[in-house]
C-alpha cells in the first residue's frame, strides 16, 4: 500500500474485534510516530500505550463514555513533554507535532490493516490521575487501536475548490 492509498483508506473506527494487536504491528505504528517532523526537531511527544483492560475502561469513562474507546484493545495516550515552545507564526509547537505523530499513527495503522480513530473529547485531568501523568503534561490525544468489526463509509469532505485559494486569499 502507498502513502496515498493508505490516507484513502484510513477511517474513524469505532468498532473493533476482539482481536489482540501484535507485537511487531504496535511497534511500527510507534515507529512512525518516532520518525516524524517536528518543530526544530524537539520532539516532545511521548506516548502511554495501554492495553490493560480495567486501565481502558477507566479511560472510556474519562472520554465521555465513548464505547469504542473501552473495546478498541489498544489506547495511545499521546502526550507531550513541552517547554511550551512557540513558533515565530505564533503557533505552540507541541500540539502540531504530536498530531502529525498520530496522523504517521493512524497511515500505518492502516496499512497494517488496523483501525484508528482520534479522541479529542476527554477529560484530560481525569486522564492524567488514572495514568499518574503529571500537571505539567498536556494530552494532546487519545487514539485507539486494533482490528476493525466493520469497514466505515467514508465520510464527506469540502471540494478542493472550496479549500484552495491561488496567489491570494478570496471568498
Ligand atoms: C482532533 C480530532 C479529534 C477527534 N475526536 C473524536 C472523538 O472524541 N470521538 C470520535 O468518535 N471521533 C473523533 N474524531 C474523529 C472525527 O470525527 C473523524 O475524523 C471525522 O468525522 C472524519 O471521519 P473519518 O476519520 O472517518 O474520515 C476526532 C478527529 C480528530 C482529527
Amino acid at each position: 500500500m502507498n502513502v496515498f492509498q493508505a490516507i484513502k483508506t484510513r477511517r474513524s473506527v469505532r468498532s473493533y474485534l476482539d482481536k489482540p494487536v501484535e507485537e511487531d504491528k504496535l511497534l511500527r505504528v510507534l515507529e512512525a510516530a518516532r520518525l516524524a517532523p517536528s518543530a526544530n526537531n524537539y520532539q516532545e511527544w511521548r506516548f502511554v500505550v495501554v492495553r490493560d483492560d480495567v486501565t481502558r475502561q477507566k479511560l472510556m469513562a474519562a472520554a465521555r463514555g465513548q464505547g469504542f474507546v473501552g473495546q478498541a484493545p489498544v489506547v495511545i495516550v499521546c502526550c507531550a513533554q513541552t517547554d511550551g515552545h512557540v513558533m515565530t507564526c505564533g503557533q505552540k509547537c507541541y500540539p502540531i507535532d504530536v498530531a502529525i505523530a498520530i496522523d504517521h499513527m493512524t497511515l500505518v495503522a492502516a496499512e497494517e490493516g488496523l483501525g484508528t480513530c482520534w479522541v479529542g473529547s476527554f477529560y484530560a485531568d481525569q486522564v492524567k490521575q488514572i495514568l499518574g501523568i503529571p500537571e505539567s503534561v498536556p494530552i494532546v490525544e487519545l487514539l485507539t487501536l486494533g482490528y476493525p468489526a466493520k469497514t466505515p463509509q467514508p465520510t464527506e469532505r469540502l471540494s478542493l475548490g472550496e479549500i484552495v485559494k491561488h496567489e491570494r486569499w478570496s471568498d
